[in-house]
């Protein structure tokens, strides 16, 4: 084609074409690619959260499944979780990388003033999809990439969010065995190549609910936490039993910590402000205060400085580092106790031993973290991350493009085996691709227009000294290696 330009035999259509091919090819390549990686076989990943499991429980008694994961994997001994440290906003902060303030699952009770609907774990309102839908979780974004997905309890995973549930899941049931769970998503792995999932997520409710009753320091705890073990071990006796284990990548990992109450630390609201003064949305530890209409002042005044063993925001004033402000479902007034602090209306209400919900930088509200599997270093400790990092870590393995999140792969790529250079085929290279291919391509098409310029302006002196031909292919010659190289 340069010939062509050369021997000046060229229609202005034809140019046109020359100039554009850079442009042309950069997109095919780019399209190959793409299916190259969504033929490829995926790497498989398998998340479990065991609900309330403090980081440290796994140094107050022999837990030996946990240890075997930790030798063989990888494990962090600080997460930092996301606030307020309650259920469902932790749980949809690990499968979106988005803090609660904007995936919009702020509290596990919330009143959404726009809807003018209350959301509760206790009712089938978790059911609406409107709750949900500021954020798309990762099943949904692994579903729209041609993958498959099993959640078996996962706190929202049987909800139809932007118009789909989970390729295969569990509808909620609390008396589902943690052996059933496991079975089902042991089945979902093992599936034929076409139908088997990618992703699975599994939820059990315990150590949460006995450390709510009996307190964190209780030592009825210690059998407790002896089981959860026993229930990992069954977990990796099936995964090895399926062939899965060495296959699948296995993170266990929970939604927060748990700290111990004291029957004698709590906070009666009716001793300072009037029921009929304000909405109360929400339970302790962070308690919404919904004020009725010109009620704000007048409810803030009364609680300001009411008590010691409490903190009052106005929402405005919520501490930046908390990310916990910029929704419509965050209350105009929001309480939260200190450690070990319970905030009731009275004292008639269920009081528990344990709770959780607290400031996410305190150590007790820190959940566990470990990882096993080909895409984990072995024998590895990392000091701390974030729970947001966890997102764009699943969508590095998973080899999915992650969406806008609050957590970053480059915090966490150390607890990989191998670590992603831009010459292995993994997600961030790709990205760059893509968003600079348009620079790329506009920069060659200048390029391109330039030497047609050159080439044609010496072609014109060409014709009138034929003995310049010669230098002048050589010097078309780096333009056209540039063009091969695409
Ligand atoms: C909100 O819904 C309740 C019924 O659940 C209704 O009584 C009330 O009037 C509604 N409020 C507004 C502002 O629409
Ligand atoms: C929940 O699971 C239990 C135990 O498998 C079962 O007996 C019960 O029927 C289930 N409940 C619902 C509503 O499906
Ligand atoms: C405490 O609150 C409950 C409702 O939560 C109410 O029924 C009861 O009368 C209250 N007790 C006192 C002593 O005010
Ligand atoms: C949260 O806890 C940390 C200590 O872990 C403390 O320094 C900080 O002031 C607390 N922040 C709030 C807003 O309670
Ligand atoms: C978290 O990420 C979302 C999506 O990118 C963004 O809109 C939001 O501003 C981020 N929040 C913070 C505190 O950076
Ligand atoms: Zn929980």
């Amino acid at each position: 084609m340069l010939g062509c330009l050369l021997r000046g035999g060229c229609g202005p259509l034809v140019c046109l074409w020359t100039l554009l091919l850079p442009l042309v090819s950069l997109q095919h390549l780019n399209q190959h690619w793409h299916r190259g990686h969504s033929e490829r076989d995926r790497s498989k990943l398998l998340l479990v959260s065991f609900d309330g499991f403090r980081w440290d429980y796994i140094h107050r008694v022999p837990m030996p499944n946990f240890k075997s994961i930790m030798n063989e994997g990888v494990m962090v001994e600080q997460v930092e979780d996301v606030y307020i440290t309650k259920t469902f906003p932790n749980h949809y902060s690990l499968v979106t990388g988005l803090y609660a303030e904007t995936h919009g699952i702020v509290a596990n009770e919330m009143y959404d003033p726009a809807l003018n609907l209350s959301f509760s774990m206790e009712t089938d309102s978790i059911y609406d999809s409107r709750w949900w839908e500021a954020a798309v979780p990762l099943w949904v974004t692994i579903q729209k990439a041609g993958g498959r997905c099993g959640a078996a309890m996962w706190p929202g995973s049987d909800v139809k969010i932007h118009g789909m549930l989970p390729t295969q899941y569990l509808p909620y049931n609390a008396s589902v065995s943690f052996e059933t769970r496991v079975e089902r998503i042991i089945e979902w792995f093992s599936a034929p190549k076409e139908e088997a999932v990618d992703f699975g997520i599994l939820y059990w409710e315990e150590p949460d609910e006995s450390g709510h009753i009996l307190g964190p320091e209780s030592s009825l705890m210690d059998a407790v936490i002896v089981d959860i073990d026993e229930k990992l071990g069954f977990l990796i006796n099936e995964l090895k039993k399926a062939g899965l284990y060495e296959k699948v990548n296995l993170i266990v990992t929970s939604d927060h910590g748990m700290t111990q109450l004291f029957s004698d630390k709590i906070i009666e609201l009716d001793e300072y402000v009037s029921r009929d003064l304000y909405t109360w949305v929400d339970k302790s530890p962070v308690v919404g205060i919904l004020p009725k209409e010109g009620k704000l002042e007048e409810v803030y005044g009364k609680l300001m400085d009411a008590n010691p063993n409490m903190v009052v925001y106005k929402k405005e004033e919520i501490p930046e580092h908390f990310h916990y402000r910029k929704n419509i479902r965050i209350m105009p007034i929001i309480i939260e106790a200190k450690e070990g602090w319970t905030i009731m209306q009275n004292r008639t209400g269920d009081f528990m031993l344990g709770n959780h919900g607290y400031n996410n930088t305190l150590q007790s509200m820190r959940p566990i973290f470990m990882a096993h599997g080909p895409a984990f270093r072995q024998n590895y400790v990392k000091t701390s991350m974030h729970s947001v990092d966890l997102y764009p870590l699943m969508c590095h393995i998973l080899a999915v493009r992650p969406l806008p999140n609050n957590g970053s792969l480059s915090n966490v790529k150390d607890l990989l085996s191998s670590e992603p250079t831009p010459s292995t085929p993994s997600i961030a290279p790709r990205v760059k691709e893509y968003s600079y291919a348009p620079v790329v391509g506009s920069f060659l098409g200048v390029v391109m227009v330039m030497g047609f310029l050159v080439i044609y302006i010496r072609q014109v002196t060409l014709k009138q000294l034929p003995s310049l031909k010669h230098r002048s292919r050589e010097m078309s010659q780096p333009l056209l290696q540039e063009d091969l190289h695409l």
